[in-house]
């Protein structure tokens, strides 16, 4: 079947290892079921994979793709979860030690078909497109945990997310916008701060300058270029959430901000089944559409895995198929 993978783990020139070219057709085993790709969305996960990170190199070649919405056999349309759990797993899926996403043990969704546990698809909302769809199980997955199950920010309080037009950051700046939080973001140039006003965003900055006030929360997916400025922004007692470090480890913690001011930080990643579920029904509710800055057939893969690598994007990529 058609499938774009990495064929190689690539730390120095990822995109060296990306071929658009045919995988064997995927069995299906009992418990499990075979879904026809419809739209799968980018992910900077893809890109790790692709360097090799997260990932055993005995697993290689591996079709790219964390996340997707397509057909069942019986024709049903459907979103998939990509949190895969151990067998008997019982509780937060995030929480199984044994867990996996898509990419890492099971084949992704950049295919003709995918082949997930039947647990793992939901029912697509008749008002997302598949496109739409795509961007749910993963970056809008994390955003929705970060702010409503991680942050416990309420309505009325002030969030600041680091990085303007990033996937996660634009999915955190519209449900944010959408649950009543003062929305603040920075971003490196000025068109991805108007990306991120016309999003909802209140108030936007440049990336590391200074606020007018301190703020309630920090919502984190860029690490090292970022984490002075995120310590720095907090309230006493505030909290940042983090799911990411694109940028790579902070130099120093400032630990002496942290326990002084009592800031708490914590990590947080995909998120459950129920979530998902209910991140869609809030779509639906709140009448939110994920924005898409680019929509591409899936082979013309490398183009968008080369915007994403160079920051060139202005909220998802979805790759139609
Ligand atoms: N834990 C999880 O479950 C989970 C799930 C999803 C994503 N993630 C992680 O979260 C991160 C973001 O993922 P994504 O898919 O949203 O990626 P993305 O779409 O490529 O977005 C990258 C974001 O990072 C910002 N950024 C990158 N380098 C920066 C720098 N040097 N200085 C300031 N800002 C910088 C960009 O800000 P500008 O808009 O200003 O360019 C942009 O908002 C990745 O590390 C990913 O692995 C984790």
């Amino acid at each position: 079947m058609f499938a774009v993978y990495a064929d190689r783990p690539d730390a120095d020139d990822p995109l060296s290892a990306l071929v658009v070219g045919e995988r064997p057709d995927p069995e299906v085993p009992d418990g499990f079921v075979a879904v026809t790709v419809r739209a799968a969305s980018l992910n900077m996960h893809d890109v790790f994979t692709l360097r090799g990170v997260g990932i055993k190199p005995d697993q290689f070649p591996m079709i790219l793709g964390c996340d997707g919405a397509g057909v069942l056999e019986d024709g049903s349309e459907v979103v998939l979860h990509s949190v895969v759990t151990s067998p008997g797993w019982l509780g937060d899926e995030t929480l199984d030690p044994k867990r996996t996403l898509l990419t890492e043990r099971l084949q992704g969704t950049f295919a003709d078909t995918v082949v997930v546990p039947e647990r793992n698809v939901l029912p697509k909302p008749a008002g997302l497109s598949f496109s739409e769809a795509a961007c749910m199980g993963t970056a809008w997955l994390t955003a929705y945990r970060m702010l409503f199950v991680k942050s416990g920010l309420r309505p009325g309080q002030t969030m600041l997310v680091q990085g303007a037009s990033g996937g996660v950051a634009t999915a955190l700046v519209q449900i944010g916008r959408a649950a009543g939080m003062r929305v603040w973001v920075t971003g490196r140039t000025e068109e991805k701060r108007d990306l991120a006003r016309s999003l909802g965003a209140h108030e936007t900055f440049e990336s590391g300058a200074r606020l007018p006030d301190r703020v309630d929360g920090v919502f984190e997916t860029v690490g090292k270029a970022t984490w002075s400025h995120t310590m720095k922004s907090l309230k006493p007692g505030g909290i940042v959430v983090c799911s990411g470090a694109t940028s790579g480890d902070p130099d120093a913690a400032q630990l002496q901000r942290l326990f002084f001011l009592q800031l708490r930080v914590v990590g947080s990643t995909m998120g459950t089944r129920d979530e998902l579920r209910d991140l869609l029904e809030f779509l639906d509710l709140a009448g939110i559409k994920p924005q898409i800055g680019t929509e591409l057939p899936m082979t013309d893969a490398e183009q968008a895995f080369r915007a994403l690598v160079d920051g060139d994007t202005a909220g998802k990529t979805v790759l139609t198929h």
